[in-house]
């Protein structure tokens, strides 16, 4: 038989073998990795010789999918559901993702209203818009968290989801939101971006509403630098969830098939998170409880060296036992006074900020949110506030939330350190107290 006959006619094949596809990520890489961390200088160069010596070394894909080793964007999905306690999680690269991913798992599109508080970081807000749907902002109570009173008053026909922000670290009064959103059959979607691992009468948020969204950008309490999680129990939400984060990859039960019902298939986005934030989301939420032992451990220390004073108060939480405990809260009686404690305090070396400062712009505010009291649009189509006939869209104005207003132009925070030795955690009780003695007569 000669050489030119086709394999499949049984002549000879013209590629028996080929070797392991090349490493496309090497040895360099880890290196920049490595030196993200800031070993002592020793050390570094120990590990540079047996990193950059190494020859026989495999990269990794730092893909979740089709990943010849374990995804650890899969195990950290799996400690982040034994974590919160839910039966689902997804990861994404971002808890703004995670936020747009849960609301159209939900189905929020053009057309629907969903409730957001007016204290969060915008992108509770932004990402309703980003639906298409229209952002209601609702007043805050005492906890800073969304007032459920004011969620029952702004519920409309329209309204498709309610969104509490677990702000500043507490949980928001998650038995009263649920009572009022229970009662009218709207799904809610916990945004715990500012409070990983805390709870609410002894359940975990983000386990409480039909969805909870984490984040774990650097800033948060655990942490991968970025990246987030959708936890829920509910498998259809979590299969809509999913789809919207892969593009249309749908890795349903089946990756292939046709949709099981109305719902399952549609064009989404790419909200994946990678090998890289996976392996440290992993690490950090197994070290959640010991990250929220040193917060705790500092505020209350802290707190409780605070002397009573008349004039002082501090935010209401509405549970106490599940405070991750990133953040110390204090009113004082009106905002000349908090002006004067701020810059006292700051003067003592007492790492603490306030809140309302009408001349410093701040995207957690929402008379700030201009993209939205504007009615700002992206695109010609006026969406989404074209989706609602004009005479019914919610009226934004400054005022519109005076609570917040109210409390947070007299508001001082203390983001905690975990890592606060007990003596610095005295200092700066000291700090307050020297200030407010002086200034709360
Ligand atoms: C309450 C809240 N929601 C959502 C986000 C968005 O998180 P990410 O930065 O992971 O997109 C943040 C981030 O600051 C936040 O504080």
């Amino acid at each position: 038989m000669s050489n030119d006959t086709l394999a499949i006619e049984g002549g000879p094949k013209a590629v028996e073998q080929l070797g392991p596809f090349a490493t496309k990520i090497g040895k360099e890489e880890l290196w920049e990795l490595i030196d993200l961390w800031d070993f002592s200088e020793d050390n570094k160069e120990k590990l540079k010789e047996i990193i950059l010596g190494d020859d026989h070394v495999r990269g990794p894909h730092l893909f979740r999918y089709y990943n010849p080793k374990p995804s650890r964007v899969a195990a950290a999905e799996q400690a982040m559901a034994a974590l919160i306690g839910t039966k689902y999680c997804l990861a994404t690269n971002s808890c703004t993702s995670a936020l747009v991913a849960a609301y159209r798992a939900l189905g929020v599109g053009t057309g629907d209203e969903v409730i957001v508080p007016g204290y969060t970081f915008f992108a509770t807000a932004a990402t309703v818009a980003a639906s298409n749907a229209i952002p209601v902002i609702v007043d805050v109570d005492d906890s800073l968290c969304l007032d459920p009173v004011a969620i029952e008053k702004a519920i409309t026909k329209r309204t498709k989801a309610i969104a509490p922000v677990h702000m500043r670290g507490i949980p928001a009064q998650m038995d009263a939101i649920m009572d009022v959103a229970n009662k009218k059959g709207i799904p809610v979607v916990e945004d715990a971006a500012q409070s990983g691992g805390g709870s609410f009468q002894g359940k975990r948020l983000g386990s409480i509403g039909a969805m909870g969204c984490f984040s774990f950008d650097f800033y948060k309490v655990i942490v991968s630098g970025e990246g987030g999680f959708i936890t829920t129990n509910d498998e259809w939400l979590y299969t809509r969830a999913q789809s919207w984060h892969d593009t249309a990859a749908c890795w349903r039960p089946d990756r292939y098939a046709h949709e099981r019902r109305d719902g399952e298939l549609f064009c989404g986005e790419n909200y994946r998170m990678s090998e890289l934030e996976g392996a440290v989301a992993l690490a950090q939420i197994r070290k959640c409880e010991q990250i929220l032992a040193g917060y705790r451990h500092a505020k209350s220390r802290i707190k409780a060296a605070i002397e009573p004073r008349l004039g002082l108060s501090f935010r209401r939480i509405p549970d106490p036992a599940g405070d991750t405990a990133v953040c110390l809260v204090m009113f004082l009686p009106n905002p000349e006074v908090t002006k004067k404690a701020l810059e006292a305090m700051k003067a003592e070396g007492v790492p603490i900020g306030g809140v309302y400062d009408s001349t410093v712009r701040d995207w957690h505010i929402y008379t700030y949110w201009e993209h939205i009291l504007e009615k700002k649009c992206v695109a010609e189509d006026g969406l989404p506030w074209s989706g609602v006939p004009p005479n019914e869209l919610p009226k934004y104005s400054k005022d519109m939330c005076p609570r917040a207003m109210e409390y947070l132009s007299r508001a001082l925070m203390l983001d905690i350190n975990r890592n606060y030795t007990d003596t610095e955690c005295d200092a700066i009780a000291l700090g307050i107290n020297k200030v407010l003695r002086t200034l709360l007569k």
